[in-house]
């Protein structure tokens, strides 16, 4: 369960429920002490939710290592020039660098996120040594929705957890910026999380990105899509992620 990367997210998304199952387990002690017996019955139960929860946390969506490729489609030539569009700390930029070794990434970030924002590419970096690819990697400060980046550059583009961040308006924006710089035939690769039975034990209570609605997702990305250019050539799920690949036409 330990990693070696650090990508910046905050110790209540990575260890809150050790945080919570502890202090559950305090109460539960007490309960027991004072003989509320249904009291202790509760905290026990919140005790096993805890653990089951950090659990899926490190160990099925791995939030402190690399993202698994989705899919088998992405530059599967192997080789090419890639955009990671809100890039962060680097957990998406290593999921091309790892499973694709002769592609060359161009991180992007505005470095706007809280966790984030006096990084300016040093963790992204730190976390490229580790893994070893660190000559592969360049880190280009900018927004997304306006990228400092020439047109018709890149294989493919990378937008993971990151496009769905913004509200309809830039997420609009963002697509058709992505379609600007990719090649004709070039891959947008996108994920969002997805409130599978995953997210909804670890994270009751996460709302999902309510900008686009909860039922219809999936069906207002690929709206938004189709309206930037890009068609959907595959689409699937993994724990707590739903992938999406384009084309650009
Ligand atoms: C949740 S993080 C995802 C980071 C990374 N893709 C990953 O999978 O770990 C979202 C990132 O998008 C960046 N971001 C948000 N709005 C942006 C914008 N308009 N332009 C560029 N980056 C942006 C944030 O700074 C943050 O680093």
């Amino acid at each position: 369960m330990i990693s070696p990367y650090d990508f910046g997210y905050s110790w209540p998304w990575t260890h809150g429920h050790l945080v919570l199952g502890a202090l559950l387990a305090a109460f539960a002690l007490a309960a027991r002490r004072y003989k509320w017996k249904w009291l202790s019955w509760v905290c026990l139960v919140g005790v096993l939710w805890s653990l089951a929860g950090f659990v899926i946390v490190q160990e099925v969506f791995r939030l402190n290592k690399p993202v698994v490729l989705p899919g088998s489609q992405f530059l599967s030539s192997g080789k090419g020039r890639v955009l990671d569009a809100g890039a962060g700390g680097g957990r998406s930029a290593l999921m091309v660098l790892l499973a694709r070794p002769e592609a060359r990434v161009v991180a992007l970030d505005n470095f706007s996120a809280d966790y984030i924002a006096s990084e300016e590419g040093g963790r992204l970096l730190a976390n490229a040594r580790l893994a070893g690819v660190e000559g592969r990697v360049e880190v280009v400060k900018g927004d997304m929705r306006e990228m400092p980046l020439e047109s018709d550059s890149f294989d493919a583009v990378v937008g993971a957890y990151s496009i769905d961040h913004l509200n309809a308006e830039g997420a609009g924006r963002a697509l058709k910026e992505v379609h600007r710089v990719l090649k004709p035939g070039g891959q947008l690769l996108f994920l969002t999380i997805h409130r599978d039975m995953w997210v909804r034990v670890a994270y009751p209570f996460l709302h999902g990105h309510l900008y686009y609605g909860r039922s219809s997702a999936e069906q207002r990305w690929r709206s938004r899509f189709e309206e930037a250019g890009l068609e959907v050539v595959e689409r699937g799920t993994q724990p707590g992620t739903l992938y999406i690949l384009c084309r650009k036409r």
